[in-house]
């Protein structure tokens, strides 16, 4: 690391770390201060980090911080579709998906969305014939980001029923099964690379269901959606069917591309492009805001304030929305596959803590499993509330009342604690939060709140110096499983013994 590097964090270690209760006595008007609202299409996000032991002094250290790292330009690097992916060689280019990016890779994704919505437009008018169910099929970034979406903003309805399936584990897939009729079934394979040993059994079990199930042309029933479109014609997709995206979107950032086909599919090309819309507006905020404004930035110091300067091993996100159950899976792999790093974009090694890991769930229900420890437990865990102004049932209002009602409940308990002789009754408070409140889960927050979690994660990447466009941390896995698929490898005396308690061995 370079000295100013080195200073900035000196500084911020040295500066005194007053608690929340005190920061708020000095500071009552500190709501407005670290609260800010993020117009986004038809609606806004409100973002409170007064629960946050952010306060100006830690902020400006953070801003020299960012400077010395080279935020700005690394930021810029960004947008403008350089290699920001030295490892790879690659750029990172899913803003670009949104129309925000390198000009001429806007104007690509331009054209692979034009292509992907004349297709879903054909099906929704029937020109593959009844098509009442998808079954997608991929895995990590190929199925987190449309099983989140689907899942939320598809509750009320789908033009096309969606079953997202990833694990090659054949329940999952029967299960998809189970609930479609053959006849009426489409299959998505989604992989960027259409190499994925997961992705491509799937599919072609999913292909002999439809041949066992009377379906004559099981191939003419499949849609790919994929970085290297030869790789599918070899396959068997017929071209037309097939909907690419370019190599510089990242598996775990790919939603925005083909991938979130399912997505469109369920939901219809024009919530598709207010997903995109709502994703945009983030990135505009982030690429042209500068300092303590930048939210993601922002979101981004509260992290390291607790990662790095305070020891957090974990930060939990808890969605008081049912329609997000999802999200903290999203978050994981958007958090840990990029910045779960060792390594600095340099090569060197990291000489700090660098992702923590992303836990969470939803509220209410985690509060009656989990938050004991979140209370009382010795680890102190940075939390984020996300939640929704408007409710998305159609029951008694008090349902959604007495769902926001304990999400804010949580953040205050967790800030004030509560004093009590008996320890085992006493709760020690001066525990971080931060609130996340949408106006409505419509598309395009949903696509805001994504878009806000990516740029907060690169921000961190910033911060840190690391590269969180690449993931060797997951080939060593998928070779040593290859190898035991081949059976002409031997291992360590435990897998040997537990291979051959499961008569796997060669
Ligand atoms: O193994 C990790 C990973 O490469 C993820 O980064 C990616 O989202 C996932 O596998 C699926 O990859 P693909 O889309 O190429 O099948």
């Amino acid at each position: 690391m370079t000295d100013p590097v080195n200073a900035a964090w000196s500084a911020l270690k040295s500066l005194p770390k007053p608690t929340l209760a005190g920061l708020f006595a000095a500071d009552p008007g500190r709501f407005e201060t670290w609260s800010a609202r993020l117009d986004i299409p038809d609606g806004s996000i409100l973002f409170d980090w007064s629960k946050t032991h952010l306060d100006q002094p830690h902020g400006d250290a953070f801003l020299a911080l960012a400077d010395a790292m080279g935020f700005a330009e690394r930021r810029a690097a960004l947008f403008a579709g350089d290699v920001v992916n030295p490892t790879e060689g690659r750029a990172a280019e899913h803003t670009a998906q949104r129309g925000v990016g390198n000009e001429a890779s806007v104007e690509a994704a331009f054209a692979f969305h034009a292509r992907m919505q004349v297709l879903v437009e054909a099906i929704h008018q029937g020109a593959l014939g009844d098509v009442r169910h998808l079954i997608h099929i991929g895995i990590g970034g190929s199925a987190l980001g449309p099983a989140l979406a689907v899942d939320a903003l598809a509750r009320d309805g789908a033009v096309i029923d969606v079953h997202v399936v990833s694990n090659i584990d054949g329940c999952a897939l029967e299960a998809a099964f189970a609930a479609c009729d053959p006849a009426a079934t489409l299959i998505a394979v989604a992989s960027k690379t259409f190499t994925t040993t997961e992705t491509m059994t799937n599919a072609a079990s999913a292909l002999s269901w439809l041949s066992a199930n009377g379906v004559d042309d099981p191939y003419g029933r499949v849609v790919a959606l994929t970085a290297y479109p030869e790789k599918a014609i070899e396959w068997g997709v017929d071209e037309t069917r097939i909907l690419p995206f370019g190599e510089s979107v990242g598996g775990r950032y790919s939603l925005w591309s083909s991938i979130g086909c399912p997505v469109a599919m369920a939901l219809g090309w024009q919530d598709f492009v207010a997903f995109l819309e709502g994703a945009a507006a983030v990135d505009l905020h982030f690429r042209d805001t500068d300092g303590l404004d930048n939210l993601p930035l922002r979101a981004a110091f509260a992290d390291q304030y607790y990662t790095r300067l305070k020891g957090c091993q974990t930060r939990a996100v808890f969605a008081y929305d049912e329609r997000l159950a999802l999200l903290p899976d999203y978050l994981q792999q958007l958090e840990m596959e990029s910045n779960g790093k060792s390594v600095t974009a340099d090569g060197a090694p990291l000489d700090g803590p660098s992702a923590p890991i992303t836990w969470g769930g939803v509220g209410t229900d985690a509060q009656h499993a989990v938050f004991q420890l979140l209370h009382q437990g010795t680890n102190l865990v940075p939390v984020d509330f996300i939640a929704a102004i408007a409710a998305g049932d159609a029951l008694d209002p008090a349902h959604h009342r007495i769902l926001l009602s304990n999400c804010f409940a949580q953040g205050a308990a967790l800030m004030a604690g509560k004093e009590s002789d008996d320890l085992a009754r006493s709760y020690p408070g001066n525990r971080p939060s931060a609130t996340i409140l949408i106006d409505e889960l419509t598309p395009a927050a949903l696509g805001a709140l994504i878009a806000f979690h990516e740029h907060r994660t690169f921000a961190n990447a910033v911060l840190l110096g690391i590269n969180p466009f690449d993931q060797f941390g997951v080939e060593l896995g998928k070779d040593i499983a290859r190898q035991i698929e081949q059976g002409n490898a031997t291992f360590d005396p435990s897998t040997e013994a537990l291979l051959a308690a499961a008569g796997l061995s060669a």
